[in-house]
């Protein structure tokens, strides 16, 4: 048994940044990865942080706008902030290190981003994430922070009434250990590969989020999954919105800069739902490629702006596309690329379950509503991650021992042999690509009643089968057929909460948009869906969305 005051799972952004906080608090603090912290998602971020530092711009244009982009459904006293916090963390990470691009006048750099009203998207190139990772990561490690790398995480142990912990497995050599704590974080990222088109990585399984909820989280407002406009064609990697920050611009088959009809005021900077709608429908009306697809024209920026600000960009197009942006069009299409929902916290990082704290995109505030603006993305890992590990010190200060009972660490391990027992049975990863079919055929940027209703007779069916998957091979080390599993586990669990608040959700509100419901529905849809498990599926709630100051409008870009 490893024993800790707080533990955090997960090493991206958000879950160093609570294991710092909680480390600076006097506590003893350990970090379970199944990645080396590096390799973390939040690396793969690439256009930039949201502050408003700018000279024209203020704190109260950025709550504005993030309301405006949550279509109402965020959280209006954490989106205040979340906002008024902005500046202080990118000065702060500045601090730690983090090389930001400048300006001529040697300013941070800031460009515009989908949504803004102002440029307020500081960046460092189109490795924005990547940069604010290593700053973070050398300071962890002067922090006295455990790091236990290639752990999955598996279970949560709840034990009078409060969390202790959890059950975790080794993918190095195949142990099964307890991990007690007085407070655990999950800060575990995206669940983005429930989908099979989707710039999240292959790690991106949502595995804190199905845990916290198996054993008794309230997950929020799972239904709103948010497509990136501009994900490369066949591979679905990011092309960052920073390509048209720095001027790119999307244009369809008879070459018409489509956006003047969807969003006459900002066009290709509309918020990511207006956009990836007005792309699946200029394909849908028969104005896209053959093939359906659009471009994203970067062309007339010219090669130095190109390759200085886009540098990865310009590397992802001529190794996976074999196209030069600087003088091709990219062949784009939107790709899920973020869950605005996850494991349902209060600003302090705080969830229904004593001792259980998340962060970052595993957790839901909510900040983003139904439509996160790009941008937002890292600064909630920075600042929700500093205020769950702060929360989690404090909590473990005064909460008694932790105990990971024997029998749990032992049901676990049961679990992994019989699945290396079995002699039939579907393998992890092809049922994980028919979790994704069902996803990608029918859980879309439109969404219907028949299909969804398809979609959910379909995880059904998987449901009834996923009992019986089966790990090919018996050895310990690194078998990742045993984390391919349970990863898949994990999927189909939240692929069914996506399917139930979307069929649920009559209405249209940011990145929900039902055609049998078109429009927004303020009366009996603003609020947050609640999904709490049980062995039949999940069963849902509903909570109001706190007010401040804003009042719902109608959503023009
Ligand atoms: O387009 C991007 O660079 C993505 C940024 C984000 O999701 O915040």
């Amino acid at each position: 048994m490893y024993r800790h005051e707080v533990l955090v799972v997960g090493a991206g952004l958000a879950g160093q940044r609570a294991a710092l906080a909680a480390a600076q608090a006097g506590r003893d603090v350990a970090i379970l990865t199944k990645l080396h912290p590096l390799r973390s998602h939040s690396g793969a971020a690439q256009g930039g942080i949201n502050a408003a530092v700018g000279a024209e711009d203020s704190v109260d244009t950025h709550i504005y706008d993030t309301v405006k982009g949550s279509d109402y459904l965020g959280d209006q006293d954490a989106i205040e902030f979340f906002c008024t916090e902005a500046p202080k963390v990118v000065v702060e990470m500045e601090h730690f290190g983090t090389i930001f691009s400048r300006s001529a006048d040697g300013e941070l750099a800031r460009r515009p981003f989908g949504g803004a009203g102002f440029p307020r998207t500081i960046y460092a190139a189109d490795r924005t994430g990547l940069a604010l990772l290593q700053a973070i990561y050398e300071h962890l490690g002067s922090a006295n922070v455990t790091v236990y790398e290639e752990w999955d995480v598996v279970e949560l142990v709840v034990r009078e009434a409060r969390v202790q912990g959890v059950v975790a497995y080794h993918r190095a050599t195949g142990e099964v250990a307890g991990f007690a704590a007085r407070s655990v974080v999950f800060a575990t990222g995206p669940a983005g590969r429930m989908y099979g088109r989707t710039t999240n990585a292959h790690s991106c399984t949502g595995d804190g989020v199905a845990v916290a909820y198996r054993a008794g989280a309230w997950l929020k407002d799972m239904e709103f999954v948010q497509f990136h406009p501009t994900a490369l064609l066949e591979s679905g990697i990011l092309i960052t919105e920073g390509a048209r920050g720095e001027g790119g611009i999307l244009k369809n088959a008879s070459g018409e800069r489509f956006m003047a009809r969807y969003a006459p005021h900002v066009q290709d900077l509309a918020s990511r739902d207006v956009v990836s709608r007005a792309i699946v429908t200029e394909i849908a009306e028969g104005r896209g490629f053959p093939g359906g697809y659009v471009h994203l024209e970067l062309m007339h920026l010219g090669r130095e702006r190109v390759e200085t600000r886009l540098q990865e960009i310009c590397d992802f197009c001529r190794n996976f596309a074999g196209i030069d942006p600087v003088t091709q069009p990219i062949p784009v299409l939107p790709a899920q690329h973020y869950m605005m929902g996850g494991i349902g916290t209060n600003a302090q990082g705080a969830t229904n379950l004593a001792g259980l704290f998340a962060a970052g995109e595993a957790a839901c505030v909510s900040i983003h509503g139904a439509n996160r603006l790009g941008g937002n993305s890292l600064l909630e890992t920075l600042v929700f991650g500093k205020q769950a590990g702060i929360a989690a010190a404090a909590h473990a200060a005064s909460a008694g021992a932790a105990e990971v009972p024997a029998e749990a660490v032992a049901r676990v391990e049961t679990g992994i042999r019989d699945r290396m027992a079995r002699k039939d049975g579907p393998l992890p990863l092809a049922f994980r690509t028919e979790i994704q079919n069902v996803m990608d055929t029918w859980v879309g940027i439109y969404r219907n009643p028949g299909d969804l209703g398809r979609a959910a007779e379909a995880l059904g069916r998987l449901r009834a089968r996923i009992g019986t998957l089966r790990i090919p091979d018996g050895s310990r080390a690194f078998n990742l057929g045993v984390s391919d599993a349970m990863e898949t586990e994990h999927l189909l669990d939240l692929a069914e909460v996506v399917v139930a608040g979307a069929l649920a959700r009559k209405e249209s509100r940011g990145a929900h948009a039902r055609i049998d419901f078109p429009k927004r529905d303020d009366v009996h849809w603003m609020q947050h869906t609640i999904a709490s498990y049980r062995p039949e599926g999940p069963q849902l709630s509903y909570a109001p969305v706190a007010y401040t100051r804003w009042e719902p409008k109608e959503r023009v870009y």
